[in-house]
């Protein structure tokens, strides 16, 4: 089956990460969205797009081009914008329990457990439930075994598993990924991204993942948009029209990926005279 709109293939029975069952994920919305730096550097450019509910979206481009900038400007923790950012319709005014993040690190609290360390980010009003939400969760990313661990005591895949937990536990609409995976090795970078799915299939929350990883955005997004040269506009967005689970053999993937890749100007032979690859 070839899909048009974005597919969710979500499992009649999913639960939300607080167990309550409810669907949730949030439309999220870029209007004429630019960014300039103090310094007078511009970074983002006249950005729109539209990311609808239970949407998984990735964004490519190059280094430094303004992916993170973005990420931060949908997360409330840079307020400083032109044009509009909308979370399920409302204005983004600063950080907020709706919109959890991943980073390229886990950024564990060292002095706590795993366990603690997810209900850390159990909102306020949840503080009874915490250690239970923490318990549930951790299976859901199939770490019970190490939630009396502390992060030492975890290898990096793990540690990030706990992250997700933690960013889960806060029960987000919408879950900003900036490349969450690209500290590790391939074989366990595909587990988490199998990992992500199953997550996004039992809480159908909207994904937002920049990655530098043309196949981790095939994998898993309904639609990749390549973002320009700083200042970043979008470039082009790519629908991801093959049915999930997806197959990473695929040649309908291989063939999208070769275009990416054209895109991003990575593919065909490195010319050392030129910063950039001849195809
Ligand atoms: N606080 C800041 N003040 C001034 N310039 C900044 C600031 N933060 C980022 N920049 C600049 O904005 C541009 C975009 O940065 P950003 O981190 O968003 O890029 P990116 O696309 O995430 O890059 P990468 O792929 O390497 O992670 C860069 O040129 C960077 O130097
Ligand atoms: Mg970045």
């Amino acid at each position: 089956m070839i899909l048009a709109e974005p597919s969710l293939n979500v499992a009649a029975s999913a639960a939300t990460a607080d167990g309550t069952g409810a669907r949730h994920g949030s439309r999220v919305e870029l209007v004429a969205l630019g960014k300039h730096y103090r310094d007078g550097n511009a970074v983002l450019d006249g950005v729109n797009l539209t990311v609808a509910a239970g949407e998984i979206v990735s964004v490519v481009g190059p280094s430094g081009c303004g992916k993170s900038t973005l990420l931060r400007l949908l997360a409330g923790l840079d307020l400083e914008r032109q044009g509009q950012v909308l979370v399920a319709g409302k204005p983004v005014t600063g950080p907020d329990r709706s919109v959890g993040f991943m980073f390229q690190e886990p950024r564990l609290l060292p002095w706590l457990t795993a366990e603690r360390n997810v209900a850390f980010g159990v909102a306020p009003r949840q503080r009874k439930e915490a250690k239970a939400i923490a318990a549930r969760l951790l299976a859901q990313v199939h770490l019970e075994k190490e939630a009396r661990l502390y992060p030492r005591q975890l290898s990096g895949g793990m540690q990030q598993r706990v992250a997700i937990a933690r960013a889960l536990a806060a029960n987000p609409s919408v879950l900003l990924l900036d490349e969450p995976f690209s500290a590790l090795d391939a074989f366990t970078r595909m587990h988490l991204q199998a990992l992500v799915l199953e997550l996004w299939e039992r809480t159908g929350l909207t994904m937002i993942l920049v990655t530098h990883e043309v196949d981790e955005a095939l994998y898993l997004s309904d639609r990749v948009v390549v973002f320009s040269e700083r200042p970043a506009r979008v470039a082009e967005i790519l629908h991801v029209h093959v049915e999930r689970p997806r197959d990473r053999r695929d040649p309908r993937l291989l063939e999208l990926r070769g275009h990416l890749l054209e895109q991003l100007r990575l593919a065909g032979r490195w010319n050392p005279r030129k910063p950039e690859y001849e195809i």
